[in-house]
């Protein structure tokens, strides 16, 4: 069905009211009245098929602009997203973000078909360690209750005692009756959670494995020396995946929903965000009054998302973008991540 002038018009003007304030586009569009009027037929497209196939459409907020305020019904970090996949009644769910995240739904919502719009939309830390590396490891420290970051796959799911996201790593293992704990895949997530357990009070080991966000990785105190000078008054807000050095140098560490609460609820005169730029353009559509500096980095994999592909795998996905698990590993991570939801705190 190809769509009037008129009804791309009026999806013109609708996108354009959210997306006029991006600045942080990925492939750096500005967006106006005709840039949104070329992207119009295509989000009324998939507006139109998410309802024939009884769809929805949940995204990260690293994805670009157009999925997010285009098209998405959901848009989040990882944990508000996996409630809405647990909660969803969707015959399919179409995850606009990595494989880990569509794995996490499927395990989740295991009725519904759900889609990735590119199966390479991996992640540095869920690809650096496998189920069988984790068995491993349990073979050397028996004892150790085993936490999995939620970006991780089913299999390292499957094989441990409870997950967690950047949102609730802090209080739920803080409240683990075991003293020895074996973190992963997050090495750099595991050192920032030995010190704020450590500011907290509570004794625990915590054993880590060798995994680091190729993106959150790369920030340095540097970066944050350098503008606090340039920008006196500046907040800086990181992401937990950052290095120690770098989170205790932050203002604020939390996870993306924590840290556009921060952004939305601290007034200063700028903020420095070190995480994905995805990031950035969301606030500057939901916080325009706000100004925020430095340069942009982005998520590889993040941004193989596009509306073309998520039009393609909602008319008829191949089967490289169906997530198929084996039932019983769906069933082993089912219970690590009911675990997560029995002791997250209350939102
Ligand atoms: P959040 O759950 O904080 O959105 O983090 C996901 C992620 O992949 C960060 O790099
Ligand atoms: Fe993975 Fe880092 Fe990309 Fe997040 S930003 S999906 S942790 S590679």
């Amino acid at each position: 069905m190809i769509a009037t002038e008129d009804a791309i018009e009026v999806e013109a003007e609708r996108l354009l009211r959210s997306m006029m304030h991006v600045e942080c586009d990925p492939r750096g569009r500005k967006w106006n009245l005709e840039t949104c009027r070329e992207i119009a037929p295509l989000t009324l497209e998939i507006n139109r098929l998410k309802q024939e196939k009884g769809a929805v459409i949940l995204a990260h907020s690293y994805v670009e602009p157009e999925i997010i305020y285009g098209v998405a019904d959901y848009r989040g970090d990882s944990y508000f997203l996996s409630l809405k996949a647990r909660d969803s009644q969707a015959k399919m769910i179409v995850f606009a973000g990595v494989v880990f995240m569509a794995e996490t739904a499927k395990i989740l919502s295991p009725e519904a078909m759900v889609v990735v719009p590119d199966r390479g939309s991996g992640c540095s830390l869920a690809d650096s360690i496998t189920g069988e590396d984790v068995r491993k490891l349990k073979g050397l420290y028996p004892d150790a209750t085993v936490v999995c970051y939620i970006n991780s796959t089913a299999e390292v799911k499957a094989e441990s005692d409870v997950c967690v996201t950047s949102g609730n790593v802090y209080h739920i293992v803080s409240n683990l009756p075991a003293r020895r704990i074996l973190f992963v895949p997050d090495r750099l997530m595991g050192q920032n959670l030995r010190d704020e357990l450590k500011r907290r009070g509570v004794d625990k080991e915590i054993i880590t494995s060798d995994g680091t966000c190729m993106v959150h990785d790369e920030f340095t105190p540097a970066d944050i020396a350098e503008a606090r000078v340039r920008f006196p008054g500046l907040k800086v807000v990181a992401h937990p995946e950052c290095t120690p050095e770098v989170a205790r140098a932050a203002d604020f560490v939390g996870s993306t929903g924590a840290m556009m609460k921060y952004v939305k609820t601290t007034g200063a005169p700028y903020f420095l965000m070190l995480t994905e730029c995805g990031l950035v353009g969301r606030l500057q559509v939901e916080t325009p009054e706000k100004t925020f500096i430095g340069g942009c980095r982005l998520c590889p994999y993040m941004k193989l998302n596009s509306l073309e592909k998520v039009r393609d795998v909602l008319r008829a996905p191949r089967p490289d973008q169906v997530v198929v698990l084996d039932e019983q590993i769906r069933q082993r991570a089912a219970r690590c991540i009911d675990r997560m939801f029995e002791l997250s705190p209350a939102e």
